[in-house]
């Protein structure tokens, strides 16, 4: 296949049957590989809608330094297509993020402004929010933009439809509330039954690319009605469930997407006792900015009881 540009690969990403992680018989578990763009995480498509938003309204133009708070995925994202379009790019990132993408958007030609680690993605979205005072910047901000939730109402759930008109959930991660917000919205007009389901960490448990609401932050894209129930997951289990993906099927994934394979083992056991169907997981990105981690290496207490959390429908 012939492609003009590395943009035209964005999008349109394979959705893979888990057989290997589907507990019950009479339920599907899909997985919708946003690793496969071209930068390697789903945020591409966010990044990509953004520009084209900011430069149709007139708000970015070829002056301006594109300004963004990012966990990573999204400056990475931002970096190409801004480097493709012919923009300056600063990322404002928490201090604690993985080696690989900090080496990922020195490649791209990022500059990057670091914020307290402990203070995690908010302390970047406070940090960058001063520094956007500055008319040299043009701030896109994926928390409070629209165009966050359009890229995932006009292509991802859109490609879910096409591909699997019958869907009866779907399972993401809450990071900036985009990836939900924006497939709630479509795959609900298409069918007001389908169910939407949040991965979010519990207070304190690192889990890379998710954040809680519970630290006070409500992303203003983000409205707890357009989902259907969460599970709250402790970091050692998204570790543990982003192995079996590896182990089980064959998936290389981040980590967030073992957060979100397990929340959709809970939501097919759920599914299965009203009638069975196909669950659509989409997983972020894939395993590669995660090595530095030792996520597939470190040694984890398997038998220490796990304590979650479940907000059901
Ligand atoms: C690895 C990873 N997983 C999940 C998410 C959550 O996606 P969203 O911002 O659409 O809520 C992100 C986004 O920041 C991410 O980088």
């Amino acid at each position: 296949m012939k492609y003009g540009s590395v943009l035209d690969l964005i999008g349109h990403t394979p959705l893979v049957e888990l057989p290997h992680l589907t507990p019950v018989d009479n339920v599907r578990i899909w997985a919708k590989l946003e690793g496969q763009n071209p930068t390697g995480s789903v945020k591409d498509r966010v990044a990509l809608r953004m520009i084209e938003e900011g430069e149709a309204s007139g708000g970015l133009t070829t002056d301006k330094i594109i300004l963004e708070p990012t966990s990573g995925n999204t400056g990475i994202s931002l970096a190409m297509v801004a480097k493709l379009r012919g923009y300056r790019f600063n990322a404002v990132m928490p201090d604690n993020a993985s080696s690989e993408r900090v080496s990922l958007l020195e490649a791209f030609g990022a500059s990057i402004t670091y914020s307290p680690g402990d203070k995690g993605s908010n302390g970047a979205v406070a940090m960058a929010t001063e520094m956007s005072s500055d008319p040299k910047y043009f701030m896109p901000f994926q928390y409070g933009n629209q165009a966050n939730v359009d890229a995932h109402y006009y292509g991802t759930a859109q490609e879910i439809l096409e591909d699997l008109p019958d869907v009866k959930a779907f399972v993401a991660g809450l990071g900036t509330g985009g990836t939900l917000m924006g497939n709630s919205k479509r795959l609900k007009e298409h069918n007001p039954e389908c169910k939407i389901f949040a991965a979010e960490p519990q207070l304190g448990e690192l889990v890379y690319g998710l954040r809680t609401l519970d630290d006070g932050y409500i992303p203003p894209i983000f409205d707890p009605d357009k989902i259907d129930g969460k599970v709250r997951v402790k970091a050692r289990d998204g570790i543990l469930w982003t192995r079996e993906l590896l182990q089980r099927e064959g998936i290389f994934a981040g980590i967030s997407a073992g957060a979100i394979i397990w929340v959709a083992q809970r939501v097919a056991e759920r599914l299965s006792s009203e009638g069975g169907g196909d669950i659509v997981c989409l997983l972020p990105d894939g395993g590669w900015k995660y090595l530095s981690t030792e996520a597939w290496t470190q040694e984890i207490d398997v038998a220490e009881e796990q304590v979650e959390e479940t907000l059901w429908w």
